[in-house]
């Protein structure tokens, strides 16, 4: 399978983005907790020399806690603050205040030296579509924020929010675009949802996920779909015929049981999970 996935406007966001960020102290990443790397732009590293770091591992509600943990570990390893979070659900938020300030220590300490007290972290929130960075602003930012009106610098028609009395978070995030040659990437992010759909063979992509969950989770196709063989064109027969995906003239509709099992999976049905793993 060959996917390719390049927006003509990235060149133009990017740039956009590099001048946001001499504003801030702190970029705030959010990654997949399911594919925590496959979810990552690399262009992040350069765009951010210099700033605190944080890492969101977002919707780790979906994701194996096990490998949150070593995902987790993985990222402070590389020097970054990391979270794991729930943006739909809130969970793991309440976290962030206390760890900005930890991320932050240096340049607080550097203000602290030259006389300036009290002065606010100022971040951004930038990650790859659909990693959930509209649903974390919303629920992080939530009712309680004022927005603190035009400031020079900041591109045209964005503002700052202000948090509390030591953050503020710029308020449209920073979209960054996946980039990858290994087709394995291509595959994890079209799975979860980052990939525009429409370009992609939902039958190969759903066989993938077969030949994935026979590896890892070989469990939750019997359990789910009574599957025990190892082909995955098979068990994609038996996916429709578990619920009942039928074409015309009676024939098994495979794209429909695609659709559906690739839904199971975005949507937890399939239980947590995890595609990718550190040191893979
Ligand atoms: P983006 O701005 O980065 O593009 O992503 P956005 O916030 O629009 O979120 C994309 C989808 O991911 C949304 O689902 C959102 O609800 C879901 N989401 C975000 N964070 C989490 C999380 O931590 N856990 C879970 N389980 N889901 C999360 P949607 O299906 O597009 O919308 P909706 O059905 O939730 O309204």
């Amino acid at each position: 399978m060959n996917i390719q996935w390049y927006p003509g406007h990235m060149t133009k966001a990017k740039r956009a983005m590099k001048e946001d960020i001499k504003l801030i102290d702190l970029i705030i990443e959010l990654v997949d907790a399911r594919v925590p790397l496959s979810s990552r732009n690399p262009d992040i590293d350069e765009l951010g020399a210099g700033k605190a770091r944080m890492v969101l591992l977002n919707k780790s509600d979906l994701a194996d806690e096990r490998f949150n943990n070593a995902w987790e570990s993985y990222f402070v390893a590389q020097g970054c603050h990391v979270v794991k979070v729930n943006s739909k659900s809130g969970a793991g938020l309440k976290q962030i205040n206390s760890v900005v300030q930890e991320a932050c220590k240096e340049k607080i300490e550097r203000d602290r030296r030259r006389g300036i007290l009290n002065r606010p972290v100022r971040a951004m929130v930038v990650g790859i579509p659909n990693v959930g960075k509209s649903t974390f602003i919303n629920s992080f930012a939530g009712k309680a924020c004022a927005k603190t009106g035009n400031r020079p610098g900041v591109t045209k028609g964005n503002q700052w929010i202000r948090l509390n009395k030591s953050l503020e978070l710029l308020d449209t995030p920073g979209i960054l675009w996946p980039k990858f040659e290994d087709q394995q990437v291509g595959i994890r992010l079209a799975l979860i949802g980052s990939v525009n759909d429409q370009i992609l063979n939902k039958d190969e992509l759903a066989m993938e996920l077969i030949g994935f969950l026979t590896k890892e989770y070989p469990q939750v196709l019997f359990e789910k779909y009574e599957i025990e063989t190892k082909d995955p064109l098979e068990a994609l027969r038996q996916v429709a015929r578990a619920r009942a995906c039928l074409a015309k003239g009676g024939e098994l509709d495979l794209v429909k049981a695609s659709n559906l099992l690739i839904d199971d999976f975005r949507n937890g049905k399939l239980g947590r999970m995890t595609l990718e793993f550190p040191g893979q």
